[in-house]
């Protein structure tokens, strides 16, 4: 449905050379869901213009269903690509009705030829638009009397009502409060895989990414740092930085010992002397420091300090460790341990009894653990 190759775009400006897209590859299914998840400023919004044809390339090509829209030979105007964009801030007209905002693209002002149609027709799509984010209750009222949420879904019904080939959405969320941002995730999900509509899906928060998506591309500084879905960007990270785009994480350092122990299998030796087990990342590790990369909710405790095992014996790896701080936020406890080779976080039940001091075994399975 689409394909980016090579995408670059630089911005050049009083304050300098800006890479914002350095050498973007990637390309999405027809009817996949896929997410540029990345800090700000590291490019997603500039990748997503430039689909949309709202910035002109530096260099590279985009396809959009076996068509070249851009390349060095070829600009195509935004209002002539098949695909609607939603942004952050959902622009609601508000001098119009919630139907009179939903038909808006179909009217002549609101598009090219492509879209002009007959105005029971408008009526009709805009109705069908709006049934589908469940607003068509509230057809006739005045569009700036609506929540924030009914809002999000009438920029939403907008974009549908097009009937696009591919939806663009620019952290279309974050502009709601937390909870109202969860429902809104199910929704957008569940509706764009209901009308089998290929989707491409720009934001910042890691929860957000991993819940809606089919594949996820981590950005950072312009480049695709790791290209997968939910559970290989975090079970699998290939660096530190993906790890942390992704969610919290536990680093420890430690020196390669043996990449050949079993197949996939490897041990790093800590500056404690202790030998970890871990996986080895995908893209394969280098001689030497390595970084071994879990999650806090991995991690598992035992109270007090058990015999250590032989490594060799088990796939389980086993810390000494000792708590020097405690958050509870209700829904998990937040612990921190002291370890030999620095600080761990794990992230436990909250009906779960520990006290500052507290010396405990940490249980970490060698599975869990990615070593880069
Ligand atoms: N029109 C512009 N002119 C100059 N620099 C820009 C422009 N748009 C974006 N940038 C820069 O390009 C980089 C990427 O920006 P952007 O794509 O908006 O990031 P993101 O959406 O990931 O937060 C940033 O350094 C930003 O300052
Ligand atoms: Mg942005």
């Amino acid at each position: 449905m689409l394909r980016v190759e090579n995408l670059r775009k630089t911005f050049t400006s009083e304050a300098g050379v800006v890479d914002a897209v350095d050498d973007v590859t990637f390309s999405i299914a027809s009817g996949e869901f896929f997410t540029l998840l990345g800090p700000s400023g590291c490019g997603k919004s500039t990748t997503l213009r430039c689909v949309a044809g709202l910035e002109t390339i530096t260099s590279g090509m985009i396809e959009i269903d076996g068509e070249v829209v851009a390349s060095d030979f070829r600009y195509m105007e935004a209002n002539r690509r098949p695909i609607s964009m939603v942004f952050q801030s959902y622009a609601i007209w508000p001098h119009m009705t919630v139907l009179g905002n939903v038909m808006f693209p179909l009217s002549t002002r609101g598009s090219g030829k492509r879209h002009r149609v007959g105005r029971k027709e408008r009526r009709e799509r805009g109705m069908e638009a709006l049934k589908m984010v469940q607003l068509d209750h509230l057809a006739d009222r005045d569009a700036p009397f609506l929540s924030g949420g009914q809002q999000q879904r009438v920029a939403l019904a907008r974009c549908l009502v097009a009937q696009p080939k591919l939806l663009l959405l620019d952290e279309p969320l974050s502009n709601l409060d937390a909870k109202l941002r969860e429902e809104m995730r199910f929704e957008i999900k569940d509706l764009t895989g209901r009308l089998g509509i290929s989707t491409i899906y720009v934001t910042h928060d890691q929860a957000e990414a991993l819940s809606m998506s089919d594949q996820i591309a981590v950005m950072s500084a312009g480049k695709i740092l790791q290209q997968g879905t939910s559970r290989e960007i975090y079970l699998g990270p290939v660096s530190a930085s993906v790890a942390r785009i992704a969610g919290n994480v536990n680093i420890l350092e430690g020196t390669l010992v043996d990449s050949a122990k079993s197949l996939g299998e490897t041990e790093v030796l800590l500056a404690s002397g202790k030998v970890f087990r871990c996986r080895m990342s995908e893209t394969g590790v280098g001689e030497g420091k390595v970084e071994i990369m879990f999650r806090p909710e991995l991690v598992t405790v035992r109270l007090g300090i058990e015999p250590e095992l032989p490594v060799d014996s088990t796939s389980v790896n086993s810390l000494p460790a000792r708590v020097s701080r405690i958050d509870f936020t209700g829904d998990h406890l937040k612990v921190h341990f002291k370890v030999g080779d620095g600080e761990i976080i794990a992230k436990l039940a909250p009906d779960l009894v520990l006290t500052k001091g507290d010396e405990v075994t940490l249980l970490i399975k060698a599975e869990n653990c990615v070593a880069q």
